[in-house]
């Protein structure tokens, strides 16, 4: 893509009332996902949950994008559609995870700096003629006594900045992925301190790489305390202090900040995306970009095999979070009363 066409497609992704599904989740992963409903993990199985998640019909309505991985990128629909072309079908644009995971950081326990650089290049060019047109890259902030360090932030920042100018290079519209860990039993207000001087490094980096603010997007943690911390905030602090963080940290260039859930149950990531949207007008657009809160419902539902009640959930989880996005999410939209 040429720059309009990168400008352009940034601003796609976070349309009014649409954000992202990130099915991307690596082999090991799905793994895991798929154990909570004993479902052996065979490549087969895999590509016939992804057929279910990317076939449900109306889903173009309220999800703009899908994040998808290296494998999942190559399969095909029963039908011999390939998924990029599966999802340009119903109106949805096609990503893909380009790096390859948080490794432990030599010398610096309990931290680990994300992989995937090597190659870059030629990987960013392959996958462009597969039908990508967005990347994503995600690094792993731990917070615990002595942690992070400013070495290791400063390390993920460097690595971030350099997969997005690499990706800019090859037309593809970067989404810079820091995530801060809810794990642990930290407070809120640890939480905010240290994805503020996060951001702030990963800006910083950003810019010195050349990285085109109007031409890629931030996908953050939300600012929680940690999941054992014995003080957990109301929906209204954690939106709170999500926007004051992200107004001290981010450039209003970026045309959008879309939310990774990291753990949160699906109604929870919910409400915290609709308080934010109602609190008042922030210089880009809030959207989301779930994971497990969009497919979690869904995976269950499933089971590995059916195929309607999977996707009646992840339509509902879509439709919940497409409100959100302009703080029109409410219980009743949730209990099924308003019918889309
Ligand atoms: P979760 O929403 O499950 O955190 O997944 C989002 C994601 O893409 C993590 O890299």
């Amino acid at each position: 893509m040429n720059t309009t066409e990168m400008t352009a497609t940034a601003q796609a992704l976070v349309a009014p009332e649409k954000g992202i599904l990130a099915a991307d989740e690596s082999t090991p992963t799905i793994t895991k996902r798929f154990q909570t409903i004993n479902l052996p993990c065979t490549e087969e199985n895999q590509r016939a949950y992804r057929e279910m998640l990317f076939t449900t019909a109306g889903l173009g309505n309220f999800i703009s994008g899908v994040i998808l991985y290296d494998e999942t990128m190559r399969q095909k629909a029963n039908n011999g559609v390939p998924f990029p072309e599966l999802l340009q079908q119903q109106g949805i644009i096609p990503g893909i995870k380009v790096d390859k995971g948080a490794k432990p950081l030599a010398r610096f326990p309990g931290e680990s700096v994300t992989e995937g650089l090597d190659g870059l290049q030629q990987r960013l060019a392959d996958y462009v003629k597969l039908g990508a047109r967005f990347t994503k890259w995600r690094a792993v902030i731990r917070i615990g006594k002595d942690t992070p360090t400013h070495f290791g932030l400063a390390a993920n920042a460097h690595a971030l900045a350099r997969f997005a100018a690499q990706s800019q290079e090859a037309g593809l519209v970067p989404m810079v992925e820091p995530e801060v860990l809810m794990d642990g039993d930290h407070t809120l207000e640890r939480c905010e301190q240290v994805t503020e001087t996060t951001l702030r490094l990963v800006f910083g980096e950003l810019a010195e790489h050349r990285v085109a603010l109007e031409r890629m997007l931030l996908k953050p943690n939300m600012v929680i305390a940690g999941e054992d911390c014995p003080r957990q905030a109301t929906v209204r602090e954690v939106a709170e202090a999500t926007l004051r963080c992200l107004r001290r940290t981010v450039p209003a260039a970026v045309p959008g900040i879309v939310f990774l859930s990291g753990g949160q149950s699906d109604v929870l990531a919910t409400q915290h995306l609709n308080a934010m949207n109602q609190i008042d007008n922030a210089p880009w657009q809030l959207s989301f970009s779930y994971g497990r809160a969009l497919q979690a419902p869904a995976l269950q539902a499933w089971k590995g095999q059916d195929v309607r009640a999977g996707q009646q959930q992840l339509l509902h989880r879509a439709r919940c979070n497409s409100a959100a996005r302009s703080g029109r999410y409410s219980h009743e939209l949730e209990s099924h009363k308003l019918a889309a």
